[in-house]
């Protein structure tokens, strides 16, 4: 082989492994390897002084032309290594935008009695009831006197709670809020339609069934010729919202001081339809809230004629429908705040 096919040969040799060099060390030892100072170019360049004199220059020149064209494709494949890192750099850091962020703090969700007093809210809000807050602090002559229960009446023991002084307590029912709502009531702008849900009080031990806080709402309509018609007709579309269409309710004679008639109102057994089952322990009813015609003495007591005006009141217990309607066994879970509870009723919000 002539020096010449010789150097084309390195040239070709050399120009593929560049392009096939992966890495900037493996490039940078292909550059010492081919024009280094002990590389075949090097040696041919020194070798031309054994050439003819005209040889020498043609073999010059190309030994130069490869040199550089070496030279030129080891610099060219160093940008491309560069490029070529950066890229697999970029790739590697690419931030998707669609992705889900990661969770680093958790999103609460609304507490599920919450949610329930705010449904039924709703509801209420609907059929054209105010919803009205009051005092968790209230005078002895709201929670009790106008609601027709007068000091020293054996119904204030059912209701015993936390006193603040001899007038002062915490409520143990959210009935005054009848007294209040009826004093301040105006018929001239038409009926009087409330709810009003709230925080009570009483000085039950603490179990599965009873808190010494819980949640009522009341509901109270004044008007002229209000009848339990009203009363019953009302109560199945609150418990049908609540508990299902298919529910059906009955009322059992029961006694309130301050309403009368009064019921206890009994729902079919949302669990079994009727049949009987554990939950309404084989009877098919489930007992859910109180009721009755607002007793002619509330009436009076807030300068409301009973002659003229008749009414119809109820009170909720948002506490025990969740407990039913979830099944939750232990009211004091709602109280705990244990988030793993909680965090069951996510999404319930309606
Ligand atoms: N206030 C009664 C209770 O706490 C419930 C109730 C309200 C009953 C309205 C009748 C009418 O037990």
């Amino acid at each position: 082989m002539s020096l010449k096919e010789n150097l084309e040969k390195l040239r070709d040799n050399g120009l593929q492994d560049i392009a096939n060099s992966n890495e900037e060390q493996v490039l940078n030892d292909i550059r010492v390897k081919l024009l280094g100072k002990k590389g075949p170019i090097t040696d041919a360049l020194k070798s031309m002084k054994d050439l003819s004199a005209e040889e020498r220059p043609k073999i010059g020149a190309i030994a130069n032309q490869i040199k550089k064209e070496l030279t030129e494709a080891i610099a060219k494949r160093q940008v491309e290594l560069v490029q070529l890192v950066i890229q697999e750099k970029v790739k590697k850091e690419t931030i998707d935008v669609t992705l889900p962020s990661r969770q680093t703090k958790k999103t609460g969700t609304q507490h599920i009695l919450n949610q329930i007093i705010e449904d039924i809210e709703d509801l209420f809000i609907g059929l054209g009831y105010q919803v009205i807050s009051g005092p968790e602090v209230e005078e002895d002559k709201y929670n009790f006197e106008k609601m027709n229960i007068p000091k020293d009446h054996p119904a204030r023991d059912m209701q015993d709670t936390f006193y603040i002084d001899d007038e002062l307590l915490m409520r143990t029912h959210t009935s005054p809020q009848q007294a209040r709502t009826m004093e301040q009531h105006d018929f001239s702008k038409g009926p009087l339609k409330m709810i009003s849900p709230g925080k009570v009080y009483r000085r039950d031990t603490d179990d599965a069934t009873h808190s010494h806080q819980f949640h009522q709402i009341e509901g109270l309509v004044v008007d002229e010729n209000i009848t339990m018609a009203d009363l019953k007709g009302t109560l199945e579309v609150l418990v049908r919202h609540v508990f299902g269409e298919d529910r059906k309710i009955r009322f059992r004679p029961s006694y309130f001081p301050f309403t009368e008639p009064s019921v206890e109102v009994d729902i079919t057994c949302f669990a079994c339809g009727g049949d009987g089952c554990r939950i309404c322990k084989q009877t098919g009813w489930i007992e859910v809230l109180g009721a009755g015609l607002v007793h002619p003495n509330v009436l009076r007591n807030s300068g409301i004629d009973p002659e003229v005006y008749s009414g119809f009141a109820f009170g909720v217990g948002p506490d025990r429908f969740a407990m039913l309607k979830y099944g939750v066994e232990d009211i004091r879970n709602f109280y705990s705040n244990d988030v793993r509870f909680l965090e069951q009723f996510k999404g319930e919000e309606a």
